[in-house]
């Protein structure tokens, strides 16, 4: 097993969710709201944070790849499941785990604009703004990181580490 560190701790990441999920009920307040969860990284976080919410929304998954089980972004996208709900006229929130070179995000943004949306935004648990290659931004961040390779809450090392409470960076030796 490669050594961890803990970076964000359960109460951390707690608070922030609460915040996020204070914002988001607010700038929705008079809005069609459907949170699109990101699979499969994102449903821990997706979990906690609807139930931050207090307004009504809908919710739906899509589920995109550009990883494998490596530790850098393949920089190709492949839509595996696509969302169910129709989306015309609605606000759309994209729920990602974490925003790396934003490759995925911006091809998620331009998806969900062509389908006759009335908004698409992005929320993100942790933004890596210093990878940042696309032309894409995190509307709602959890927390701006830059260190190292990170599991956890969801985050996954080769489909592994995401049951873990709490985030932890990788080490590999
Ligand atoms: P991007 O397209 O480079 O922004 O990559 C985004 C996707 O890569 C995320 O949705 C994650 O699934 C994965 N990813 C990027 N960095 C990490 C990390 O530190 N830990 C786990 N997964 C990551
Ligand atoms: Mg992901």
């Amino acid at each position: 097993m490669a050594k961890q560190e803990l970076i964000l701790s359960q109460q951390q990441i707690t608070d922030r969710v609460g915040e996020l999920g204070e914002r988001i009920s607010a700038d929705y307040k008079d809005k069609n709201l459907v949170m699109i969860g990101v699979l499969n990284g994102s449903f821990i976080f997706l979990a906690d944070l609807v139930r931050a919410v207090t307004i009504s929304h809908q919710i739906d998954f899509i589920r995109v790849a550009s990883y494998g089980s490596s530790k850098t972004s393949s920089g190709k996208i492949n839509l595996s499941k696509d969302v169910e709900l129709d989306l015309a006229g609605k606000d759309i929130l994209l729920v990602e785990d974490i925003v790396d070179t934003g490759t995925t995000l911006q091809w998620l943004v331009h998806y969900f604009t062509g389908k006759k949306t009335r908004s698409v935004r992005t929320c993100a648990l942790i933004d890596k703004k210093e990878r940042r290659e696309a032309d894409v931004s995190v509307n709602y961040t959890g927390f701006s990181l830059d260190r190292g390779f990170l599991v956890g809450y969801g985050l996954d090392y080769a489909e592994k580490y995401r049951h873990l409470p709490q985030i932890y960076s990788l080490f590999f030796s």
